[in-house]
């Protein structure tokens, strides 16, 4: 299997005042193509910090992150931006839609970053908005949609670019219990059907079990890494 991340030995620590607090201490797991994996943990433990670390928008105190064999650590600023705009996709918890713009151009707007032409920007956009079943919002702003369908305009925008990676840090922590259930089935539909590789934090142990691996996180360190496929398996060889 195709290794899409690896993070070895990896520390973040905060110096705040007199004190030192391990945000992350001492990290060490793979992530293969076409998983969808969920990082869980309380309030604090470090979920943040590591998805950040992941995405190469933080420096790692001590430590290895190496994306599609790619060292995150012996990039510059320049070469971690150019390499997330080709390589990852986010997903975030508010959003993040511009007002102004309605769900197309919202979608399209990654593609803009990259270069690419109007037509074929919209032409893309029309496409992840039908995957994401919103063939009929494509003309509504933000605030004319819900909050389910706005965070769906974000998964197509996550996905417009045709990211290896997704990353998403609490993608329904705005979003009422039933409409985060539609969302997480939305990203593990899609995360099948375009084989893409989706890591999730979350601090809710239910949404996690969407994830065919959780890794629990715990201060800084990984505690338990749990296989959702293999009881999804087990399970499935009770019942016959
Ligand atoms: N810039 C910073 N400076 C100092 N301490 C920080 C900083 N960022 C995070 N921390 C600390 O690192 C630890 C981990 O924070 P992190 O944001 O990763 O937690 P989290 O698991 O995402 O929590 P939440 O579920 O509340 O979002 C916490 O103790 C936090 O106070
Ligand atoms: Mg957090």
């Amino acid at each position: 299997m195709d290794k899409v991340i690896e993070v070895k030995n990896l520390y973040k620590l905060y110096r705040v005042g007199d004190s030192v607090v391990r945000a992350l201490d001492g990290v060490d797991f793979e992530i293969y193509k076409g998983e969808f994996c969920a990082i869980v943990g309380t309030s604090g433990s470090g979920k943040s910090t590591l998805l950040n670390m992941l995405a190469g928008l933080e420096k790692p105190t001590k430590g290895e992150v190496i994306i599609s064999g790619q060292h995150m650590e012996t990039l510059n600023e320049d070469g971690l931006v150019g390499f997330r705009r080709e390589n990852v996709g986010f997903i975030f918890q508010s959003f993040h839609l511009i007002g102004t713009m309605n769900a197309l151009e919202n979608v399209a707007l990654p593609l803009s970053f990259r270069g690419e032409g109007r037509i074929s920007r919209l032409k893309k956009a029309d496409k992840m908005l039908d995957l994401v079943n919103l063939k009929k919002h494509k003309k509504h702003l933000p605030n004319q949609m819900s909050g389910g369908q706005q965070q769906r305009v974000g998964v197509a925008r996550a996905l417009v670019v045709d990211p290896k990676i997704i990353f998403a840090d609490e993608p329904t922590g705005n979003l009422d219990s039933h409409t985060s259930e539609e969302v997480m089935t939305l990203m593990q539909r899609v995360v099948r059907e375009q084989k893409k590789t989706l890591v999730m934090v979350t601090h809710d142990n239910h949404l996690a079990t969407y994830a065919d691996r959780i890794f629990h996180i715990m201060d800084g360190k990984i505690v338990r890494v749990e296989d959702n496929r293999k009881k999804r398996e087990d399970k499935e060889h009770e019942t016959v």
